[in-house]
């Protein structure tokens, strides 16, 4: 049967990541995974998370199994930090998942159990995996409008026109801040305008919150799920601490519910306990402990939230450090857009043909879609970097 089976296509994220990594050019450089780099290259693991690996391998008695919604403290302490104390204990619950992906996967399955006529709508563009995670879980996948037809500019009116499209009890599919792929946010009087069309409308929210701290800050880029809370609205949200935490590869996220009855979250947490069972069964432990034992702990947090910040300001200094590089090397096209962009990711407005010839003549890697992570850029290769954007734009 194994014989029978055709090659799948490259995926258009990671698949780049392993052409780099075969990719024998010693000056390549990688903008196509959103990956945080500092300023030499590496994807550094954080002070706060050091120190709690410290404190779990002295202080750690037993490898047993997680229970399925996870680790207890940080069930507790990861609430607090979405939600802030807006919303009382009881009408919220979060579950450890695998990484914020298996969190999307765990509330589509759910959706799809137990109303199998929802559909979900992602924004056009949105992060490359959203639609295979959602279509995974048997769920149909439609398409809302969320920026220009130059991916630069968000279309607020057509996002909220194209809402009209969905059927009541269908879920949609959000990015609390620092959207994927093309950076452009909604303001805080556009989520409460989007809320209260939701509202209207019947509709679910499905928020995925992956970059929490890299827009603004850890609180402030709470803001839209705030506005969804205030608007009395149950909510699914998806937490990523891949990028906050620098955990990438320890796979630590959360699925977090909000809804109007205790009654209702203890039922509903029931029912996503049913789809993990049956999908890994209990999440692992160590990236939720660091986790935990991170938001458990003052001064830990302090370090944290100082490295969170860290990561965001240089990641802000690499925009304006490119879009200046590029103005310098002569490019006449206008790339100050790329300020008004927030997080890890701008989109570039760079052609296919352009991505493509930056990949072999220049060994640099950007997604397909004209997406580059911001986060992976530094000073000392910005030079060769705009250099070689000049000259496929000038061709
Ligand atoms: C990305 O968009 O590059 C990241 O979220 C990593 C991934 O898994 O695609």
């Amino acid at each position: 049967m194994l014989e029978r089976l055709p090659p799948a296509p490259a995926d258009p994220i990671l698949g780049l990541s392993e052409a780099f990594a075969r990719d024998p050019r010693p000056d390549k450089i990688n903008l196509s995974v959103g990956v945080y780099q500092d300023e030499e290259g590496r994807t550094p693991v954080l002070e706060c998370v050091k120190r709690a690996q410290r404190r779990l391998l002295e202080g750690e008695e037993t490898k047993s199994y997680l229970a399925i919604d996870g680790l207890a403290s940080f069930r507790q302490l990861v609430p607090r930090l979405v939600l802030g104390h807006i919303v009382p204990v009881e009408l919220t619950a979060t579950v450890q998942t695998p990484g914020g992906t298996a969190a999307l996967r765990v509330a589509a399955e759910l959706i799809r159990r137990h109303f199998p006529d929802a559909r979900i709508w992602c924004s056009e563009p949105t992060w490359a995996n959203h639609p295979n995670v959602f279509q995974a879980a048997g769920l149909e996948v439609r398409y809302y409008t969320y920026a220009d037809p130059t991916g630069v500019m968000l279309d607020f009116d057509g996002l909220v026109c194209s809402l009209d499209r969905a059927r009541p009890g269908d879920v949609v599919c959000l990015h609390a801040c620092c959207h994927n792929p093309t950076g452009l946010d909604l303001e805080p009087g556009q989520w409460r305008v989007l809320a209260e069309r939701l509202r209207e409308r019947s509709l679910l929210p499905l928020v995925d919150f992956a970059y929490q701290g890299f827009a603004e800050g850890l609180v402030e880029d709470a803001t839209g799920i705030r506005e969804l809370v205030r608007a009395g609205l149950e909510i699914l949200i998806a937490s990523s601490f891949s990028k906050n935490f620098g955990l990438y590869a320890e796979r630590v996220g959360a699925l977090t519910l909000v809804a109007q009855t205790s009654e209702a979250v203890q039922a509903a947490v029931s029912q996503v306990k049913a789809v993990i069972r049956s999908n890994y069964s209990n999440p692992p432990k160590h990236g939720g402990a660091i986790v935990a034992t991170v938001l458990a702990d003052e001064e830990l947090t302090q370090i944290w939230e100082r490295e969170v910040e860290q990561m965001r300001e240089r990641i802000q200094r690499m925009r304006e450090l490119f879009v200046a590089t590029l103005a310098a090397k002569g490019v006449t096209k206008d790339f100050s857009f790329l300020l008004r962009q927030r997080g890890m990711f701008s989109y570039s407005g760079l052609s296919l043909a352009a991505v493509e010839r930056l990949r072999t003549e220049y060994g640099i890697y950007i997604v397909g879609s004209g997406r580059i992570n911001v986060a992976g850029m530094r000073t000392a290769t910005m030079d060769r970097l705009c250099t070689a954007i000049a000259a496929v734009l000038e061709n």
